[in-house]
């Protein structure tokens, strides 16, 4: 078919122009078809656990997705900062289909080299001296949580499990993520939820000291609050949670699931801050698309983990730790993406304080770090986000609903931050 319309429109038939827009519309209603097909299908086989845009997305590259329609669109949201490299980066596409032909899987009965090497590479470039690897970010939480308890119980007895996390926070929707998520509108209907967890307001250093007792094992947070809306705490925020966690015997979990991975423009969000956790959990970004979550910490913490106190099948198997070899490899090779993340955030911040300018009675604040972006919005962010996607710009949302985020893939580039921002300001301005 394709070739068929190719032919005419190459003008080596003198047939009509009205044959050719025929068959470009049998194309497009072709797309539309299949396309709706699909989101039925969509509906009546996939559990109702999303609220999906009417699109099905089928193809990327860099910057760039594909819709079955034909349309392309322009990724401000990178899968929700997974997609550090864009879509289908080469060198990861490579590893993968290099590591695919030579062992996908194997139990963690026996060593793996990918997972030796990724592990490696993850304590060489941070605090941490032990990894421990599964799928994603809620199951990363789970392991941080079980190894806070059993650290506790080893060294301070049998009565420390407590752990206190934020208000607004989000760590995952397994049931000890969840319950350690500090927002009562994802607990509702899960109750009874895992005991042992107590919620503070986030960058409140006193509501934080009041909270610990005796009972309490770690202190579990997110270095910038991701899913709660981009909320960036206090300079000596972390500082301060570092000391109450020295001077008490806790140990300090960060949350860097969203932040890691050269998101906050450091290859993690801790470094940003002047301080060490003792625990962090990451996610998304690691694989640049592949599913893997990882634990991390100090020898003295990891040492509560032995054989049969945690396990995963899949975790850490040798394809998706090859494509996390590869996606730091990228990150780390001579600064380079980290220092194109910092250059890009001062251009994307830049732009955004103008658009607030521009539109004062629309957009309230202007926020972030690197590529974690956020505009808070005076209304409603969905009637934004529907017009970007109509207009072929993927953003999101997060928060109380009336905040823009942004986390595209850190190679973005300047023209793709002037599409943005002028698509932005047109729909703003209407
Ligand atoms: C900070 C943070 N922690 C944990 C999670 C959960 O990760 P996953 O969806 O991979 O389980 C998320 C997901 O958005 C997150 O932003």
């Amino acid at each position: 078919m394709f070739q068929f319309v190719s032919y005419y429109c190459c003008g080596l038939c003198p047939i009509k122009n009205y044959t050719i827009l025929l068959s470009s519309a049998i194309f497009m209603l072709s797309f539309r078809m299949e396309t709706k097909k699909l989101i039925e299908d969509a509906e009546k086989y996939l559990m109702h656990t999303y609220s999906r845009f009417p699109v099905v997305l089928r193809k990327g590259r860099g910057m760039r997705v594909w819709g079955t329609s034909g349309k392309e669109y322009l990724d401000f949201i990178g899968g929700i900062a997974v997609n550090v490299l864009g879509h289908c980066p080469p060198k990861v596409v490579v590893s993968i289909q290099k590591q695919a032909q030579r062992l996908i899987h194997v139990s963690n009965l026996y060593h793996i080299e990918p997972q030796i090497k990724l592990a490696k590479l993850l304590c060489v470039n941070s605090f941490a001296d032990k990894v421990f690897f599964c799928n994603s970010g809620a199951e990363a939480n789970e392991a941080a949580i079980k190894l806070a308890r059993k650290y506790a119980s080893d060294h301070r007895g049998a009565d420390c499990y407590e752990i206190i996390t934020t208000l607004n926070s989000f760590h995952g929707r397994t049931l000890g993520s969840l319950t350690a998520t500090g927002q009562e509108k994802f607990h509702k209907g899960f109750h009874p939820l895992v005991p042992g967890f107590r919620y503070v307001p986030y960058n409140n250093i006193d509501a934080l000291r009041a909270a610990v007792s005796p009972k309490t094992c770690a202190i579990l947070l997110e270095p910038i609050q991701g899913e709660g809306g981009i909320v960036v705490p206090g300079a000596d925020f972390l500082k301060q949670v570092r000391q109450l966690c020295d001077d008490n015997g806790i140990l300090l979990m960060l949350d860097e699931v969203q932040t890691g991975m050269g998101r906050t423009g450091k290859l993690f969000a801790y470094e940003q801050f002047g301080i060490v956790p003792d625990v962090m959990t990451l996610a998304k970004g690691l694989g640049a698309g592949v599913p893997i979550g990882a634990l991390l910490a100090t020898d003295r913490v990891a040492s509560a983990f032995q054989p049969k106190t945690h396990a995963s099948t899949f975790g850490g198997n040798p394809l998706v730790c090859a494509a996390a070899i590869t996606t730091l490899e990228v990150i780390l090779e001579d600064g380079f993406v980290l220092d194109h993340v910092n250059r890009m955030s001062r251009y994307f911040f830049e732009r955004l304080s103008h658009l607030k300018i521009a539109c004062p009675e629309k957009v309230l604040e202007v926020r972030g770090m690197g590529l974690l972006v956020a505009v808070e919005l005076v209304r409603d962010a969905l009637p934004v986000v529907n017009a970007c996607l109509d207009r072929g710009i993927l953003i999101g949302t997060a928060g109380a609903g009336n905040v823009l985020r942004f986390t595209p893939p850190l190679i973005v580039e300047e023209k793709d931050i002037d599409v943005l921002i002028s698509t932005l300001e047109d729909i703003l301005e209407k």
